[in-house]
């Protein structure tokens, strides 16, 4: 895009890229569910660009909902502390459930909604991320389908923002330093 290309240091991962991947991760899926009704879980908002492409290669009966979460504290020793901003609209209790995030960072987010959909009965919660940053990781999380590990990068696009910008860029980017100094931020 190029209204912000001059504040692109590199791209990390491209759209041709994302959108391979997207298609392998589709099929192993489609594999794994075959015969099963999912209900697919994106976590907002950054999830929601990933989501939307995944969904289009997914040739099988899927329903889709969203969750708001905030993780926050950093215990990793119990189920810690999550506050739910907006709440699935549809009950999880006996169904296949996929989560759909765009990053995975500490891992506290995922580790404590598992065991939340798990409690509501789910009949079983696996974890699908585009981005996966293991470096980062302060509590062991099972994801089930990654697109790409990537090192310990501040990554934009395709979903995921600085600010609340850049989620409308095609591709995985780093952005160069001095444009963080230049983003406004609507809050
Ligand atoms: C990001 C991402 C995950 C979470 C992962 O969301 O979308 O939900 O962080 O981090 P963790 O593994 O350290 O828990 P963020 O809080 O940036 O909100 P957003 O999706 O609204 O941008």
């Amino acid at each position: 895009m190029d209204y912000c290309a001059q504040d692109i240091a590199e791209v990390l991962v491209s759209s041709e890229q994302i959108s391979q991947r997207i298609s392998q991760l589709a099929e192993q899926i489609i594999a794994d569910y075959r015969d099963k009704e999912l209900i697919i879980v994106g976590i907002l908002t950054g999830s929601f660009v990933f989501l939307a492409d995944l969904l289009r290669k997914l040739d099988l009966p899927c329903v889709v909902d969203f969750i708001a979460a905030d993780s926050y504290g950093t215990d990793t020793t119990s189920a810690g502390q999550i506050h739910i901003e907006k709440d699935l609209s549809m009950a999880v209790e006996g169904r296949d459930v996929l989560i759909v995030e765009d990053i995975i960072d500490t891992g506290l987010t995922l580790s404590r909604l598992v065991p939340m959909l798990r409690d509501r009965g789910a009949a079983s919660v696996k974890t699908c991320c585009l981005l996966d940053k293991p470096s980062r990781r302060q509590v062991t999380v099972q994801l089930d389908y990654v697109g790409f590990q990537i090192p310990d990068q501040f990554v934009v696009g395709y979903g995921l923002d600085f600010a609340h910008h850049y989620r409308n860029l095609p591709q995985v980017v780093v952005l160069k330093p001095e444009s963080y100094a230049t983003v406004p931020d609507p809050q």
